[in-house]
This record gives C-alpha cells, structure tokens and sequence, in this order.
C-alpha cells in the first residue's frame, strides 16, 4: 500500500458519464436550508423536511459542472410542484477511485454524514440524500448560497466560532480525512454548513483538517450533549441502522468507539501521528 502523502489520491482520474457546460454562478434556493434556529434534540432543522422531500421527489436537471472538483461534482435545478432549488448531485458513476476507501462508497458517506449531523442537532451538513438522476444514483445535496464576502481563511482560524468548534466536533466523529477552508459554508446570518464528506468514517484514525485549533482542549458543554445525543442514537438503534444501510459494519462500530471515547476523554483529538494531518491543497 503506498504511503499517504497529500489529499485525496486517485488510481485513475474520473469523469462523468458525459460531459456537461461548466459550472455557472449559483442561484438562491427557493428551499431554505433551515430557518436560522439550530435544531433541538437531535431532530432536523425545520427547512430540512422540505429540503429532504424536494431533493428525493424533484426533477433533477444537470444546469453545469464543479471544474475545479475533483470528482464528477454536478450543478443541478431541482424542481417539483413549483418549488426549486439549487443541488449538488455527485453520480457514484462519477467517483475517483481512491486506495484508502472501497470504490463507489463516497456518495454513501456523504449520506451518513447528513445522518450524524441532523442526529446530534448539528445542522452542519446541508439536507443530503441517495437518489438515481441523468447518471444513475448519486447523492444530492442542497446548494448553500454562501456569503461570498466572508474571509474563508480568517474563519477557518477562527477559535472563538461556537459553530465551528460544532464542526471540528462534528469532523472527529465522522473520522473526516479532507476538511479544507473550501468546504466551510458560511451564510450572511452567521450560520455555518459544510460541504464534500465523501472521505469520511474511515476506519482508522485519519482525521485530516484545517480545524486543530482546539487540540487537547476540553470539550465544550454543548459538544458533550451533542455526543450523548449520538450515543444514544446509536445504541437505540436509529442512527446505527441509518449508518447500517452506507457504511461497513466495522466502520458503524468505529462511528460509535469514535463518540465513546470523546465523551470518556472530553477533549478536541490531536492530529494522528503518521499521516498528514492537514489537507493538501488547505483551501
Ligand atoms: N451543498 C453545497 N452548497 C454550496 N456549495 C457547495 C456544495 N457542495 C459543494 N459546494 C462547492 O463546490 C466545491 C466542490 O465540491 P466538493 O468539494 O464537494 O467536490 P469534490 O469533487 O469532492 O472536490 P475536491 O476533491 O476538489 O474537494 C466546494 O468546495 C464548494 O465550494
Ligand atoms: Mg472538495
């Protein structure tokens, strides 16, 4: 097995089934991702539900291509009964293939991570779901119009961001190998969503961020109620069952090892110590 050395490495470079026009500029969701409230006790934000039921039952059309993705990465309209949003629709079809996870999975995790989040209450993940489209199934995700004002790199620095400390959380329970300042998704009212959770609930400790600012630090308050909320969830059976039907077995086992052992220690993890523990390229 090759040593890892950078971000995401790929035995053969992918593409689309066919190609499509490039990426045009996005436009406003007529879906609301969420109405500003953070979601109580683990359920889904209030836009969530329609978000999910439009994504699942829209028309799904490809309007251009994420060029600077590194995989088929789609910008699509979604529209049913009137309503329309703007997606992001990944096609499995479209997938690198990578040495450290089993091909054609990536879709699924990004799936499980909309799981985990709208589990703890996080509201981290914008409503993600598994559904066929022009390129067969794929995951499909709400477009989050974000503040194009906002300074990515000053943000991501950022230690006193209550939300993305949630994010940096949130990243050490999905076991997130690729958290890059690119995939911070900040709206004008202060929220924080991100995106591309498709290397993430590895097996083996491989979390690789721009977020270590917290490093050994003790947990906050609300990081161990989201935790516990996890905890139960997952012994309850609810969200390991959803995890059940994307991920391995053993990678569900390590989900929850990975929520036990931050509530037995209460601090934010440290990077690993033989892998690479901040993306490449970081933005
Ligand atoms: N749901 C979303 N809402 C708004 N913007 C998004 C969303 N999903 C992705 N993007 C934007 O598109 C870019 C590319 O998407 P993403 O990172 O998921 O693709 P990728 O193929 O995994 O790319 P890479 O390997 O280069 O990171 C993101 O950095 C982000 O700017
Ligand atoms: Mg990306």
């Amino acid at each position: 097995m090759p040593e890892p050395v950078s971000g995401r490495r790929a035995q053969r470079p992918g593409r689309p089934a066919r190609p499509v026009r490039a990426g045009r500029a996005p436009r406003k969701p007529a879906v609301p991702a969420g109405d500003g409230e953070r979601p109580p006790a683990g359920q889904a934000a209030p836009g969530d539900e329609a978000a999910l039921e439009l994504l699942a039952s829209g028309t799904l059309e490809v309007e251009g291509r994420l060029v600077e993705a590194s995989n088929a990465t789609l910008y699509c309209s979604v529209s049913h009964r009137g309503v329309q949003a703007a997606c992001v629709y990944k096609p499995v079809a479209g997938e690198r293939p990578l040495w450290d996870f089993p091909p054609g999975t990536l879709a699924g995790r990004e799936v499980a991570a909309y799981a985990v989040s709208r589990a703890a209450g996080w509201g981290i993940v914008p409503p993600t779901i598994m559904r066929d489209g022009p390129f067969g199934p794929g995951m499909c995700q709400l477009w989050i119009d974000a503040d194009a004002s906002t300074d990515l790199i000053a943000l991501a620095r950022s230690c006193d961001h209550s939300q993305l400390r949630d994010m940096a959380v949130f990243d050490a329970v999905v076991n997130n190998a690729d958290r890059k300042i690119g995939h911070l998704l900040p709206l004008p009212d202060g929220r924080l969503y991100g995106c591309d959770h498709g290397v993430c609930f590895g097996e083996e400790y491989k979390l690789r961020t721009v977020l270590w600012q917290w490093r050994g630090r003790r947990l906050p308050g609300r990081a161990l109620r989201a935790l516990a909320r996890l905890q139960e969830k997952m012994a309850s059976g609810g969200l390991a069952g959803e995890l059940a039907a994307l991920l391995s077995p053993a990678e569900v086992r390590a989900t929850s090892e990975r929520i036990d052992l931050l509530i037995q220690h209460r601090v934010h993890p440290y990077p690993p110590e033989n892998w690479p523990a901040v993306p490449w390229p970081p933005v």
